[in-house]
């Protein structure tokens, strides 16, 4: 059996299989029922979330020979070909390698062939702010006054750098990263069908690795499958990907909490023992207290709706252990501790991060320390009021 990638095998076919994008897919899917289909698109959004999928979905559905239609068969040829990247009439372009003028040129003269057996021409041009400006130009030549029968869908992952003049001749439609609870049930899903053995705690984690990209959720449930012989658990995902997991994370913040510098080097230690890398660590311990941060100011938040409610039971009272300004500090110290990670200072990795942990175990004492030359300075204030990180005028 030939081996297909995950992420190859489960391209979406059709609008509805598209995860967490229904918003496009409705407007699209309504478009093409009443015939209002329009001669440029424009796909933008992270990499990975659907934007190639969703323009040859739409493809399919113009030209399908049930076509136009919000629900493109699948069975037809003209389906069957742009499912397999051989039609005629459907062309991807990869704007990446061909950002050259005169590639604009062969494709303008190319414009004015009709389609050979689908309904319509289709350009699909990938990473369409990689052409070059005369390129551009060019292209806009052609968009300024398309034939009827041609339709160009452009993708990017950069909006900001497409012009203006491409952006006013298209629609725009922005595609979102996957949140987390809908791209573990893609995992599930996906999961299931391949008969995998897997855990709901390391789809989880896989979800939230990911950073809403479902391609990439989908590499990472490869290289986990070709690394683990049976069921595949939450340390198995801790294992293979180098990843924290939240319990790790909810213990390293319980230890700054209680200002426990001991252990918080203990954890340090075998987090890099077990071969954690430092520089994932502190990302994901970053991740953790910005969401500490979000559920300190509403833990109501859209954010949070990924988590079970254990898991969000465990943030907030963890969150509770804190004021916000004591969190920003948190913060504040773990992205110095990323920023020193990324500028080459030659440091040791460990040290650094030894000493970002140390920093956070103390925070207290550093404050209490401003607040003493503060005071010093100023009329006696009232006694502390025997919060965590000092009293209630140093609120961030
Ligand atoms: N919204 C989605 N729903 C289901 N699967 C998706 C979705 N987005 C991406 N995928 C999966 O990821 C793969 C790649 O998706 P696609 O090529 O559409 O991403 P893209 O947004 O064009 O990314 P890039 O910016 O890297 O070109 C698909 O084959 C599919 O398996
Ligand atoms: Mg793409
Ligand atoms: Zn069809």
């Amino acid at each position: 059996m030939s081996y297909l990638v995950l992420a190859r095998k489960y391209r979406p076919q059709r609008f509805e299989d598209i995860v967490a994008q229904d918003h496009v897919s409705r407007t699209l899917q309504n478009a093409v029922k009443n015939g209002r289909i329009g001669s440029g698109y424009l796909f933008c959004g992270p990499r990975g979330t659907g934007k190639t999928t969703t323009a040859r979905v739409l493809a399919k559905a113009l030209n399908c020979v049930n076509g136009p239609t919000p629900d493109p068969c699948g069975e037809c040829d003209p389906c069957k070909e742009i499912t397999a990247g051989t039609s005629m009439d459907v062309l991807e372009i990869d704007a990446a390698s061909n950002t050259g003028v005169d590639d604009v040129r062969t494709l303008r003269e190319n414009v004015r062939y009709m389609p050979t057996g689908g309904k319509k021409r289709i350009y699909i041009i990938d990473e369409v702010h990689r052409l070059s400006a005369a390129a551009f130009d060019a292209l806009l030549k052609t968009l300024e006054e398309p034939p009827p029968h041609v339709v160009f869908m452009f993708a990017t992952t950069e909006p900001g750098k497409v012009p203006q003049t491409i952006l006013s001749r298209t629609q725009k439609f922005d595609l979102k990263r996957v949140p987390v609870k809908a791209l573990a049930g893609h995992l599930s899903s996906i999961a299931r069908k391949e008969g995998l053995d897997i855990e709901d705690g390391a789809i989880k984690l896989l979800a939230r690795k990911a950073d809403g990209s479902v391609r990439d959720s989908l590499s990472l449930l490869d290289q986990l499958t070709a690394f683990a012989s049976e069921k595949i658990t939450t340390e198995t995902v801790v294992a293979a990907l180098g990843m924290v997991d939240r319990q790790t994370l909810i213990d390293f913040v319980n230890a700054v909490a209680a200002h426990d510098s001991k252990s918080v080097l203990a954890m340090v230690k075998t987090i890099v023992d077990g071969g954690g890398d430092i520089r994932d660590f502190t990302a994901e311990l970053l991740e953790h207290l910005r969401l500490l941060m979000v559920i300190a100011t509403d833990e109501k938040s859209g954010e949070l709706l990924g988590f079970t409610s254990g898991e969000l039971d465990e943030l907030i009272r963890q969150a509770g252990n804190f004021k916000l300004g004591d969190i920003v500090r948190l913060i504040k110290i773990g992205m110095d501790l990323n920023r020193d990670l990324k500028s080459k200072t030659g440091l040791d990795e460990r040290l650094l991060l030894d000493v970002a942990a140390i920093k956070m175990a103390e925070l207290e004492g550093t404050i209490r320390l401003e607040e003493i030359l503060t005071r010093m300075k100023q009329e006696p204030a009232p006694p502390a009021s025997g919060n965590l990180f000092g009293p209630d005028q140093k609120k961030g």
